[in-house]
């Protein structure tokens, strides 16, 4: 093993003792979880002790969520009720003290979930410039709804609401991202919202407690730590809950959903599983497709939603492409996140390797084989991709999203092939099409279109840039994220309607004039 360069070592263990509830940065004193990181930091393996985060149960979910339904006050709180202008002033606020934090968040997501130094930093950086890109959009949408529109003698003033309490739950690959893409834009419409960090990427929230805490009014942000069977399902089944924001698996979002009794009640926000094909046409362009195809399967070693979870290619170029393919996938560089050039990092759940080996067994049982040779080779903390053909549908490695670092390889001589799998399948995210003939590109773009949410020409699945709507059909998905649609998904229309008659507009002009209404205002911010 190398030695740490000095700026990423671990120099003393973070005793997370703090939560926020009401606005007050509380002190725990019960049961606490220790956070190991699967990284070792001595020449024998051992996973690294990072320090530990309260373990907390149903009173202080309860409080968190007290505290949320008190600031929006039945929708009279400070902040529902606030001018826009004045809630992007604590959303700036918050952003510049995030900014400050670069460092250390960068450094907790190279420790808690393996990610490598170049995409923990543009995980940050992306997140940052999120919020910046939100504060915009709402800045737009309410400069178009400063006005009034009539129609068959009535007027109307319509803007968008909050929906109330917001329950967030983020995912350990995207602790900060996703979950912030979750979070901000709830908060900035209003909402107010308890947050808890995912299993894995919890300490990383930690330097931003304070931030949380002064730049937004009491109870508009509650932070809890624990396990999310013992602190969000409490939230849950208390009915109270305006808005389930959860990115993670369509179990978890499953469970959670039924704990709620007012199914009508409850808006779901959802960005879950997904199995990505890629459809490698005869005529692709193998240099590009083999690159885009290792990118989109094993960028974070394959634990992205997004990622290419199966790879059907052509019978007439399988040879060629797996001979390419397979030889790329062993010539990446495993290691440490701020080694130099590395590809493949150390996967922070510890019992990822033997859940991905038991895909392996279970595909070569069933007639697969590995076609690199690195394939299945096990570290203390990793397991080498295994690029595994031919695959068919009875196996695990086939049915389940993997989330890890393993590749399915179908062949096909029919285009209706992959298109039958991917109309039966339960998810319905991305795919990523190879191909150049445009007499058959344009048929199956016609097709695809309305399998998934986006097609992804000779270009690997993603979810950037984050202008772009993000979205799914079926398992994968419920409602639309992007800067412009987080908005609307966060908020409801609602508005002031008059007929029109001389009393109305006097009064109208008169609430215009008080500026005392933050919801009756022709003021917008430029
Ligand atoms: O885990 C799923 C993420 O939304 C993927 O985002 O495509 O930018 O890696 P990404």
């Amino acid at each position: 093993m190398k030695s740490i360069p000095e700026e990423f070592q671990i120099k003393e263990l973070i005793e997370q003792k703090k939560y926020l509830v009401n606005g007050e940065l509380k002190t725990w004193a019960g049961n606490v979880t220790e956070v190991f990181s699967s990284i070792s930091s001595t020449e024998e393996y051992k996973p690294t002790l990072l320090g530990s985060i309260p373990d907390m149960g149903e009173p202080e979910a309860m409080a968190a969520l007290d505290a949320a339904l008190a600031a929006y006050g039945k929708g009279q709180g400070v902040w529902p009720t606030m001018h826009v202008k004045d809630r992007i002033e604590c959303m700036e606020n918050f952003v510049r003290k995030m900014e400050t934090k670069r460092e250390q968040i960068v450094k907790l997501l190279m420790w808690e979930i393996g990610k490598s130094l170049p995409d923990s930093q543009k995980e940050f950086d992306r997140t940052v410039e999120y919020i910046y890109d939100t504060i915009e959009e709402y800045k737009d949408l309410d400069r178009n709804s400063a006005k009034f529109q009539k129609h068959d003698g009535v007027y109307a003033h319509i803007k968008r609401g909050p929906l109330g309490v917001v329950l967030c739950l983020g995912p350990y690959n995207y602790p900060l991202n996703e979950t912030f893409a979750l979070l901000i834009p709830a908060i900035i419409m209003g909402n107010t919202t308890i947050f808890k960090p995912a299993k894995h990427g919890v300490l990383l929230i930690t330097p931003l407690l304070e931030a949380f805490q002064s730049c937004f009014p009491k109870g508009v942000v509650n932070i809890l730590f624990g396990r999310g069977r013992a602190v969000a399902a409490p939230i849950m089944q208390t009915g109270k809950v305006d808005v389930l924001a959860l990115i993670g698996n369509s179990k978890s979002a499953n469970a959670l959903q039924e704990q709620h009794p007012k199914s009508n009640r409850l808006r779901l926000v959802l960005g879950l599983e997904a199995k990505n094909p890629a459809i490698i046409l005869p005529d692709a362009d193998l240099n590009l497709t083999i690159d885009e195809c290792i990118a989109g399967t094993l960028s974070f070693n394959g634990q992205r939603c997004t990622a290419l979870k199966v790879i059907y290619v052509h019978e007439q170029v399988k040879d060629e492409f797996m001979k390419r393919f397979t030889k790329r996938v062993d010539s990446l560089k495993f290691g440490n996140p701020w080694d130099n050039g590395v590809k493949l990092t150390p996967l922070p759940e510890p019992g990822k390797p033997a859940y991905i080996q038991e895909l392996i067994d279970d595909a070569v049982q069933k007639g697969a084989q590995i076609n690199n040779k690195k394939g299945g080779q096990h570290f203390d903390n990793y397991i080498w991709p295994a690029v595994l053909h031919p695959v068919t549908k009875d196996m695990r490695v086939y049915q389940e999203e993997q989330f890890g670092p393993i590749i399915p390889v179908l062949s096909f001589s029919d285009i209706e092939e992959p298109l039958n799998d991917m109309a039966e399948s339960n998810y319905g995210q991305q795919v990523s099409l190879f191909g150049k003939d445009v007499y058959t590109l344009s048929p199956l773009i016609d097709t695809l279109v309305n399998l998934v949410c986006r097609v992804n020409l000779n270009s690997s699945c993603q979810r950037g840039p984050d202008v772009y709507p993000f979205t799914g059909r079926k398992d994968s998905a419920q409602a639309t994220l992007s800067v412009h649609d987080a908005l609307r998904s966060f908020s409801i229309r609602t508005f002031v309607a008059f007929k029109d008659n001389d009393l109305n507009n006097e009064t109208i002009q008169q609430l215009l004039e008080a500026k005392l209404s933050n919801f009756v205002s022709t003021d917008y911010i430029l």
